[in-house]
């Protein structure tokens, strides 16, 4: 049910779960200092509680109070990247910020969205958590219809359109000297070469005892159909999810995740169209995934890969 931007202000004042727009994918947002909303949100979602929350800002300068230190490159990742899809992990000062937001680690993410409406409701809530507004394991929503399916229609949502980016942000958090990606998104390894001058190392998950970022454990951005990833999908029978300037003979059924020359293009319609196998039933679907390892492109085949498990 849409909402208006004071309406939510409202709402969200009164210790209510709104959700908002942001660039990268729709949020459920809860003040911080609202337990029993952050808690719902947890409800809502069928989160596990080991899997912490981002907290965000209207501006870099509101990380200051929470963090234990700033990083030394802290500043000039926010001034290249915020508003933006950059979620930094920081040491925080553990006292000013709920065990349940923090799901007990020492750090906290934070991230300053790029959405206008978003950053109105941040100026007057101030800092909000947000999850993606999905059922934990499902894929993100990334228009208010979305959000309607996962929580019904009557769910406050303050309707922004689409998402531009269409994929969750960044993720990065230091270890030792260095930053690492620990969980990839709208913002490609690459675009950190200029600002840190190393390209960050993308964090493995391959039985991590203490994972950098606890929500890769889990199943994720998952349709019902299965999904079957193959660089021969020209030449598979059924349903398939390419590309507009491809060619697939033998299908019977074509989702088209825009051009295979525009990765932006795909990341931006990747949550809908496996929204959208679901909405017409599909069981089973072939992804073309003959396109190129870097850039976007690498968040994309991370998210095709999960959704596919
Ligand atoms: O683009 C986004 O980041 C969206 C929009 C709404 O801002 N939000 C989002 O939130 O994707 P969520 O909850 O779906 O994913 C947050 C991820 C989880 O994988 C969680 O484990 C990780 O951030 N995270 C949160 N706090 C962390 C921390 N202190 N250390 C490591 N990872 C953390
Ligand atoms: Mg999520």
């Amino acid at each position: 049910m849409e909402v208006s931007l004071s309406e939510a202000c409202r709402l969200l004042a009164n210790g209510q779960v709104v959700a908002i727009p942001t660039e990268t994918v729709y949020g459920l947002a809860a003040s911080i200092h609202q337990p029993e909303a952050v808690n719902r949100i947890f409800s809502l979602k069928k989160r596990p509680a080991n899997n912490p929350l981002i907290i965000h800002v209207p501006k870099a300068e509101a990380v200051a109070e929470f963090a234990a230190v700033l990083p030394d490159d802290f500043k000039l990742l926010a001034d290249a990247f915020w508003p933006g899809p950059l979620t930094l992990v920081l040491p925080v000062r553990t006292k000013l910020i709920s065990e349940q937001i923090r799901a007990g680690l020492e750090t906290a993410a934070f991230r300053v969205p790029n959405h206008p409406l978003t950053l109105q409701i941040l100026e007057e809530i101030g800092p909000l958590v947000m999850p993606s507004a999905n059922l934990s394991g499902r894929p993100s929503a990334t228009t208010r219809a979305h959000v309607e399916t996962d929580f019904g229609p009557d769910f406050p949502v303050v309707d922004g359109g689409a998402c531009s980016h269409g994929v969750e942000s960044t993720i990065l958090c230091q270890v030792g000297e260095k930053w690492q990606i620990a969980r990839q998104g709208a913002l490609a390894a690459e675009d950190f070469v200029q600002i840190l001058g190393y390209q960050p190392e993308i964090a493995s998950y391959q039985k991590e005892a203490r994972p950098l970022c606890p929500g890769q454990l889990y199943r994720h951005y998952a349709p019902k159909a299965k999904l079957i990833l193959t660089k021969q999908a020209k030449s598979c029978a059924g349903t398939i999810i390419g590309y507009s300037d491809r060619n697939y003979p033998l299908a019977e059924q074509l989702f088209v995740l825009g051009r295979s020359t525009h990765s932006e293009e795909v990341g931006e319609n990747l949550y809908s169209v496996l929204r959208d196998l679901d909405l017409k039933g599909v069981s089973q679907a072939y992804v073309d995934i003959d396109v190129p390892l870097d850039g976007l492109w690498a968040t994309i085949l991370e998210r095709l890969k999960k959704a596919a498990i």
